[in-house]
């Protein structure tokens, strides 16, 4: 059974056997196919691994979850790691693919009805945002203001910089804190998180127009990697060494990195994008060195991944929530104005947008926009 808000606010119930019958709040109909992108043979390599399919069934919500028809998918790094089938080895293609969306809930089952309704505007974390309608369990969405591809941006981008900083970031006021990629989805705000805390910033990124972006948004000293010599800078200008590194590109920034730490410095590793596009997905790092650079300055390095942190995942967001609404949030959004054919909009553009990434071209998170195409009302 599911429900449907009706104009006076009074639910209707809806038998799920009508479901190809459904109504959205809007009053068109829910078609009975749609776009998605299908991961069809696992590689790293997005364009050969992922398929736009225009004929498939839009997806019935179960009791507990929320049918959404998707406005904005957000686009990770990891994408070509899911593509690549690093995520779950178990899991062979063909499977959907895209980790986060934002869109209005037209359909949802009794159980879920409970705290949401038809015609709310809901952001999420679930696999298969890369579709015009996901089922999405109800306990994986946020409700949301409105429509605004800046509230996508907090999903994964922001609650990774937020948890990982707070759990194992021990930051307090004068440390020195080193974001790697800091423009990008995720950097931007380890950027502002670490000012919030009083620190000074320092972040990478390979254009003025990056740098500039992030003095924008408080950074204390950007660095384009392109025309300055990162390692050069930070033995310079910061001899006593950083105490906390924010790092998601691996390989050489990470030994520089790893370098530059000052004593009980702590490293946390987000990411390796360098080594993504990869057949093993790595990027060679000095490792054999690792265990005596920590120990002579008793630093540290650990690791992140956002899954074994879900129990912080709600507060995380809300905070991040409040303080977008405050306006102590700059929530940057890359919808691909800059990019060589222009903004990103329709699935079909997903590919482009994630060339775009790994191009190094985006400021901010980037996001891909889905015009609907259900507009006929009855
Ligand atoms: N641990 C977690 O739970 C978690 C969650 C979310 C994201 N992440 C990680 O965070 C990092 C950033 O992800 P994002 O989705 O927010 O992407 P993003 O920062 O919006 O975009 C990636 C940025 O990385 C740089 N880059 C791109 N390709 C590169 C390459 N081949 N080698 C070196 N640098 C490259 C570029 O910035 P520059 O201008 O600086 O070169 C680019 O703008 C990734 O490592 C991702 O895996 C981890």
């Amino acid at each position: 059974m599911l429900r449907r808000v009706t104009a006076t606010g009074a639910r209707a119930i809806v038998d799920m056997s009508y479901a190809r019958h459904f109504l959205d709040f809007q009053g068109s109909a829910i078609p009975r196919a749609m776009q998605k992108l299908v991961v069809t043979r696992l590689s790293p390599n997005f364009r050969e691994a992922v398929t736009l399919r225009r004929d498939c069934p839009v997806p019935l919500p179960g009791d507990s979850d929320l049918l959404i028809r998707n406005r904005f998918v957000g686009i990770n790094a990891s994408d070509i790691n899911y593509s690549a089938g690093r995520y779950d080895p178990s899991v062979k293609p063909p499977f959907d693919i895209g980790f986060e969306g934002i869109g209005d809930v037209v359909a949802l089952g009794l159980s879920a009805s409970s705290s949401y309704s038809v015609g709310q505007t809901v952001a999420y974390v679930a696999h298969g945002s890369f579709a015009e309608y996901t089922v999405v369990p109800a306990s994986m969405a946020t409700p949301v203001p409105s429509l605004k591809p800046e509230y996508l941006t907090l999903l994964v981008s922001g609650t990774t910089a937020y948890i990982s900083l707070k759990e194992l970031g021990e930051l307090s006021e004068g440390k020195t804190v080193l974001v790697t990629a800091a423009a990008g989805g995720t950097g931007q705000f380890a950027v502002q998180l670490s000012k919030k805390a009083k620190c000074h910033v320092i972040g990478t990124c390979s254009s003025e127009e990056k740098s500039a972006f992030l003095k924008s948004v408080g950074c204390d000293r950007p660095i384009n990697y392109k025309t300055e010599n990162l390692s050069t800078v930070l033995k310079q200008e910061y001899p006593k060494g950083i105490d906390v590194v924010y790092e998601s590109v691996g390989g050489a920034m990470f030994d520089v990195a790893v370098d530059a730490l000052a004593t009980k410095g702590r490293l946390i590793i987000i990411g390796f994008i360098s080594g993504y596009q990869s057949p093993t997905g790595l990027s060679l790092v000095k490792a054999g060195a690792l265990p005596a650079k920590l120990l002579r300055k008793s630093a540290s390095v650990r690791g992140f991944f956002l899954n074994h942190y879900l129990s912080m995942y709600q507060a995380a967001m809300e905070h991040l929530l409040q303080l977008y609404a405050s306006g102590d949030l700059v929530c940057e959004v890359d919808l691909g104005h800059l990019a060589p054919e222009g903004r990103f909009i329709g699935l079909d553009s997903v590919f482009r947008a994630v060339d775009y990434m790994y191009m190094g071209k985006n400021t901010g998170k980037i996001v891909v926009e889905l015009p609907h195409s259900v507009n006929s009302k009855l």
